[in-house]
């Protein structure tokens, strides 16, 4: 018999532990044998052990096969402490660092561009993960003071950038065959630049791939006036970011984006999650949309070799998308259970 797979379901702040029920529920009816756990980690924990996480928590970590994250932020506590207590910890300190989040409009899901359809918008971006402007390095001086000064500083190494825009090649290669590269190297002269000469080294180890650099003010144009012509985007981690919430209101909203953060040929557990956040405004209310969860699921499953699965995931959800039933953001009326309930049942029918 093979070994279970051993997940890590951490549910998090706000709607993140609504969408992780769902979650759970097709996980669980995939039929793929499974151990799971829940760590309470998050703005509660916080409130009563004053951080975020134990202290062992990356140990503790390395210790499943995957990790299913929910979501992180509390109106209650400043976000760069809960977020570098938690998600951005967790990112650099288990070194994940691509983050893969494929933009598809499923049919039966609203398309916010009159005149679009699921055929314009089928993206996938590769967004480093580790370092750029997220890597977490500057500081405050004179605080409080009028001389006061902030510096945030963006590091780019060059085999940071080597490994993700390699990783997007690769993905480029087994789909349309065009990498978009997104910088602002115009006017941000070092990282970025750096960033352009690694892709176009890489560039001549992937012939078949056609690449094209285009800077990330027009790129964001660029998507919503033809999403068509995209194929695989790699990004910086900010823009990346900034990207991805676009890529999403394209795709039905954020309550649909998927992604999977992840170490490649390391063997360290990958962390999947929703691309969405606690989402204060509508968190206890039952009508958090669960497919960016449910999706991250099926990255979650793809990765860790249950391609069957993964796939049997993907169609449910297509097909909840197309008949129902849908939460209200995508044009429905169904709570996150009800999704959630049909999604598991249409995976157990297939299994
Ligand atoms: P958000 O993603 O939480 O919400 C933005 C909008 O999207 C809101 O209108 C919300 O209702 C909607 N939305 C989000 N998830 C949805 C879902 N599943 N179904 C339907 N609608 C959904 O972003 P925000 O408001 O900028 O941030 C709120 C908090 O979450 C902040 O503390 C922020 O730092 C944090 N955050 C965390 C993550 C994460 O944990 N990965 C990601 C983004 C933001
Ligand atoms: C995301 C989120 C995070 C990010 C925040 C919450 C730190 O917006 O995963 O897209 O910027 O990476
Ligand atoms: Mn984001």
């Amino acid at each position: 018999m093979t070994r279970p797979l051993r997940v890590a379901l951490l549910p998090g702040d706000g709607v993140g532990p609504e969408v992780i029920a769902e979650a759970r529920r097709v996980l669980e009816a995939t039929g793929v044998a499974l151990e799971l756990e829940e760590l309470p980690w998050g703005s509660a924990f916080w409130r009563e052990h004053g951080r975020m996480m134990p202290e062992d928590a990356l140990e503790i970590v390395r210790g499943f096969d995957a990790v299913l994250l929910g979501a992180v932020g509390d109106a209650s506590l400043p976000d760069d402490v809960t977020l570098w207590g938690l998600l951005l910890e967790l990112r650099q300190g288990l070194d994940l660092w691509a983050n893969v989040r494929p933009a598809r409009l499923l049919p039966g899901i609203p398309c916010p561009l009159a005149g679009r359809g699921p055929d314009d918008v089928d993206m996938l971006f590769i967004r480093e993960n580790t370092e750029g402007e997220y890597s977490g390095v500057g500081g405050r001086a004179h605080r409080g003071t009028s001389a006061e000064v902030a510096i945030e500083a963006s590091v780019f190494t060059r085999a940071g950038c080597d490994r993700v825009v390699r990783y997007a090649f690769e993905h480029a290669r087994e789909r349309r065959g065009v990498l978009t590269s997104a910088t602002k190297s115009n006017a941000s002269r070092y990282g970025y630049t750096l960033w352009d000469e690694v892709v176009r080294a890489a560039a001549a180890d992937f012939p078949e791939v056609r690449v094209e650099h285009v800077l990330v003010d027009a790129l964001c144009a660029r998507m919503v006036l033809d999403p068509a012509s995209i194929d695989v985007v790699v990004a910086s981690n900010l823009f990346g970011d900034v990207l991805t919430d676009v890529a999403a209101a394209l795709q039905g909203g954020l309550g649909v984006a998927a992604s999977a953060n992840v170490a490649p040929d390391s063997g360290t557990p990958g962390l999947f999650e929703p691309v969405h956040g606690s989402a204060p405004d509508i968190a206890g209310q039952g009508v958090a949309n669960p497919t960016g969860a449910i999706w991250s699921t099926a990255l979650l499953l793809e990765h860790t070799g249950h391609a069957d699965a993964a796939a049997r995931v993907m169609s449910a959800l297509e097909s909840a998308a197309r008949h129902g039933p849908k939460t209200r953001d995508v044009g429905g009326e169904a709570s996150t259970r009800e999704v959630g309930e049909a999604v598991a049942a249409r995976v157990a029918d297939a299994t």
